[in-house]
């Protein structure tokens, strides 16, 4: 949701901007722009509607020179995506400049206050109105920038992080955060910000993360200083940021989608990495060996999470209450933190989270812990916003996830939450040794089942090419597999705009069977589990209808391949697992069909990777 950057130091601003610009467009790509001051002291503003690419076209005969500068790729929020709209905002005597992500509640309120003042506004955008309001406090109180910053930030209700240049203080940036993410990079003689550390990590991997009501005093030349809003001096905590440059680039993969879909052997890897130990007879979480009595003593749990990492609640709900026999719900963190919950400290809360930055999960954090429960984070971004404000967890481990629609992500968190069933019931004494064996086992033999299934892939783009232009798409599986069908459908609609659903085999007679006819086709997961008769009767259900059905099968299948019109195989693999391995033709299926419509897959249109809105 809209990405910042912002440079200042020895070496020219706009090429690094630019850069970081483009690594952090899956954040919002709908309008881009940039801020610099120059040698001579001169302000610019650049900015149009479009991708980064558009805007570096549009810069091309303008003077881009200067060694301080910050920019902004939009998601819009307030206003439609134009050329006005558009990121940095600038006050009325074109001095100072902001780029912001995040949304500022009040600010109609805020608007009407300065326009009885006086004041006019360019845009529809609620950004504007931070920078006039510091305007105006600057000029009716006299006083420094510092101060008219930290004045309007106590008047604003929401959430963002800034970053600011004056004219009239060429050697200082000035950024602040609330509720959105902020990252402040450490180099010699040189600092960065940015919305996540994609675009300092080229540079350095000093990094300092911004915390709620802080501000950065970043001046040319001297050590970072941060302050509250409250002007008090906060505590800089400097951390080594662990990416490479690498995990970044597509590495000669036509989308970062596909790179990510492929990764998933080593990414699965990497997560259950020294968490499967001992001859896979233990598994080591140090969120739960830490907490062992939250866990031994809980009541309930109750999963918070949006979209793809709500899918993988669903799966981990069964994985939690049949292994560890802990009664477990899932809620939208969107639903759950208006919804007035009962918690106790016997409950524990789990948060998941990708990007560890969706707005809605970070305040069902919130809430939670204010009600007194215990909070578990499963992220994959270390050090986001939720990874902190979660008492504990585990991080998922798959590297930074680029492409909008999450692949690599999903089946790390659907790892992690095995995983972590299984370290609870170890604690609970609700599985014996020889079944925990047995499924640790099966979870080490993952990276190798998923590159197994990756072998569909020709098979894969072959049938997509059949289903371009289909207009509607049904999803249909049961048990572990009910949320790979929602998962299944989610994938395909983002990235290829063709309307799915996903539905539990048995409730398609219910209703969603009305729509079967020979334009819509059917994707059934049916591996060989204790449902696979049942689900049998729903693929006949469906081509005695004139639908068509791609069905995903167990290899051995010999039923289902005499009445489906496509069936893809997988390895054989345990029910509570096949969610990881199903997933890997359903992604693939998304992305082949997509890339044949002619979408931009790594960028759908109106979706941002990162969430920081409500
Ligand atoms: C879908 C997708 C989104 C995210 C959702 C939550 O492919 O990526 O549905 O899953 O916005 O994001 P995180 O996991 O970052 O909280």
């Amino acid at each position: 949701m809209c990405g910042i950057v912002g440079y200042i130091g020895q070496q020219e601003a706009y090429p690094i901007l630019i850069k970081g610009l483009h690594r952090l467009e899956y954040r919002g790509y709908d309008s881009a722009g940039v801020a610099l001051i120059n040698a001579a002291g001169d302000l610019h503003v650049y900015k149009t509607h479009g991708k980064v690419n558009d805007l570096e076209h549009f810069c091309e005969s303008k003077d881009t020179t200067g060694t301080i500068g910050i920019a902004h790729t939009r998601w819009a929020t307030h206003g439609e995506p134009n050329d006005v709209n558009a990121h940095p905002h600038y006050s009325t005597n074109g001095k100072i400049a902001i780029v912001h992500n995040g949304t500022i509640e009040n600010y109609n309120v805020l608007k009407q206050a300065l326009e009885e003042h006086g004041c006019t506004f360019r845009s529809e955008t609620d950004t504007e109105v931070v920078v006039k309001l510091i305007e105006y406090i600057q000029s009716t109180n006299n006083c420094e920038l510092i101060d008219a910053v930290r004045e309007t930030l106590n008047q604003v209700i929401g959430a963002y992080a800034i970053a600011i240049i004056d004219k009239d203080q060429p050697d200082t940036i000035i950024a602040a955060r609330k509720s959105s993410p902020l990252v402040i990079g450490i180099g010699e003689n040189e600092t960065f910000i940015a919305s996540d550390a994609t675009p300092i990590i080229d540079y350095t991997n000093q990094v300092v993360y911004l915390r709620d009501d802080e501000i950065a005093i970043i001046k040319r030349g001297e050590p970072l200083r941060v302050i509250t809003n409250a002007n008090e001096p906060s505590k800089i905590d400097i951390q080594t940021l662990r990416l490479s440059v690498s995990q970044l680039e597509k590495g000669g993969y036509p989308h970062f989608m596909l790179k990510e879909i492929y990764e998933q052997p080593n990414t699965i890897f990497d997560c259950i990495r020294g968490r499967v130990v001992n001859n896979a007879t233990e598994i080591k979480l140090s969120g739960v060996i830490d907490h062992s009595d939250r866990f031994i003593n809980a009541r309930r749990i109750i999963i918070v999470a949006c979209g793809t990492s709500w899918h993988a609640a669903l799966i981990g709900q069964r994985l939690l209450q049949d292994i560890a026999r802990i009664p477990t719900s899932v809620e939208y963190a969107s639903e759950f933190r208006y919804s007035n919950p009962v918690l106790t400290s016997d409950d524990i809360v789990i948060a998941i989270s990708q990007s560890g930055e969706t707005a809605d999960t970070l305040a069902a954090i919130k809430l939670a812990r204010e009600n007194g429960a215990f909070v578990y984070g499963v992220c994959n971004v270390v050090g986001s916003s939720i990874a902190r404000e979660t008492d504990t967890g585990t991080y998922i481990h798959v590297g930074p996830e680029i492409g909008v629609a999450s692949t690599k992500a999903f089946t790390g968190q659907v790892t992690v939450l095995a995983m972590l069933a299984l370290a609870v019931a170890q604690l609970r004494g609700t599985i014996s040794q020889e079944k925990l064996s047995e499924f640790s086992r099966s979870i080490e033999q993952l990276p190798s089942l998923i590159k197994e299934t990756l072998k569909l892939n020709d098979a894969i783009e072959k049938l997509s090419s059949t289903y371009t232009y289909v207009r509607n798409f049904l999803y249909l599986g049961r048990g572990y597999n009910y949320p790979s069908a929602l998962e299944g459908a989610l994938k395909l609609k983002e990235i290829s705009y063709i309307h799915a659903e996903g539905y539990p085999a048995a409730e398609m007679k219910h209703g969603p069977i009305a729509l079967i006819d020979r334009e819509m086709p059917t994707v059934v997961i049916a591996p060989s589990d204790e449902l696979h008769e049942k689900i049998i009767s729903n693929i006949q259900q469906v081509k005695a209808r004139g639908g068509s059905v791609i069905a995903i099968v167990t290899r051995g299948d010999t039923t289902i391949p005499e009445i489906a019109d496509h069936t893809l195989e997988i390895p054989p693999v345990p029910e509570a697992l096949s969610p990881i391995i199903v997933s890997i033709p359903l992604q693939l299926l998304a992305y082949h069909i997509a890339v044949m419509k002619g979408c931009n897959v790594d960028m759908p249109r109106n979706l941002a990777k990162s969430v920081t809105v409500e």
